[in-house]
């Protein structure tokens, strides 16, 4: 295996970081990885805020739901869904956007969003660093918007933490690659087996960890599925015009 598959195989969150700074070349080239990155009609409707201010990020760890890790780690990025700068550019050709209240633009952004987070994980880990994607943000998305200052037409989707690494993490078990490769066509066939075996392998990895609370994948998600687990994101996409009606 080459080095980037040997990275991408490798892939763990880090909740543990140490005081030490990401210098500013290193966070420069992060950035510039997801700058780089594809867009959906390259509309390029994804904007980056980086967060460094201790105090600052202390508020975002809050608003998160009480994420210390986001506290800790000395740079925290909001990727941001920003149809305010392709309204512009729409504006600036005559056009009126509505794209943006739309399920199809939300779901672009979400992808290009996805894309851009993708590529500053593998970026930072490139770089020796430590990362976790923080969907928290979600939870309290007037809180980010107010603290971010985003105008309307943006939402902030979801954020990554980035810092050297204090205390390791093990790479967690998946579900078998039969329930995530299909070849050809579609094949449900084996997901029960799957998901008994997953079930009892995430009970293990827990156990291994000295975690007694840790839950089996299915309880797990019985636990988080049950409900919209943040119910502020329609709302509040809808106060910024991201009606999703379309
Ligand atoms: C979009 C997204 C949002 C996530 N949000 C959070 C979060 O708010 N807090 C957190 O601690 N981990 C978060 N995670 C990390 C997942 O919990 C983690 O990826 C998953 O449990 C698998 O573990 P691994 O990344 O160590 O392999 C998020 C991951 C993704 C992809």
């Amino acid at each position: 295996m080459n080095d980037t598959l040997n990275l991408l195989h490798s892939h763990r969150s880090i909740r543990s970081y140490s005081d030490a700074p990401v210098s500013d070349e290193m966070l420069d080239q992060i950035i510039r990885a997801a700058w780089h990155g594809p867009t959906s009609m390259n509309a390029q409707e994804i904007s980056l805020v980086v967060v460094r201010d201790a105090a600052r990020r202390a508020r975002i760890a809050e608003l998160a739901g009480g994420q210390s890790w986001i506290a800790q780690a000395p740079v925290f990025i909001a990727v941001v869904i920003d149809f305010h700068k392709t309204d512009l550019g729409v504006r600036k050709a005559g056009q009126a956007q509505v794209v943006h209240e739309s399920m199809e633009g939300y779901g672009a952004a979400a992808v290009d969003a996805g894309i851009a987070l993708g590529n500053l994980m593998t970026a930072a880990r490139s770089l020796g660093l430590g990362i976790v994607p923080i969907g928290g943000i979600r939870r309290n998305p007037q809180g980010m918007i107010d603290l971010l200052e985003l105008p309307p037409l943006t939402f902030p989707l979801v954020g990554l933490c980035i810092g050297h690494i204090k205390d390791d993490a093990q790479l967690k078990p998946r579900l078998d690659i039969s329930t995530f490769r299909h070849d050809e066509r579609y094949d449900a066939s084996a997901y029960p087996t799957a998901i008994a075996a997953y079930d009892q392998a995430m009970l293990a990895y827990w156990q291994q960890l000295g975690r007694s609370d840790g839950l089996s994948w299915s309880q797990n998600l019985g636990n988080n599925l049950k409900q919209v687990y943040f119910p502020q994101l329609k709302p509040v996409a809808a106060m910024q015009g991201l009606l999703n009606d379309k």
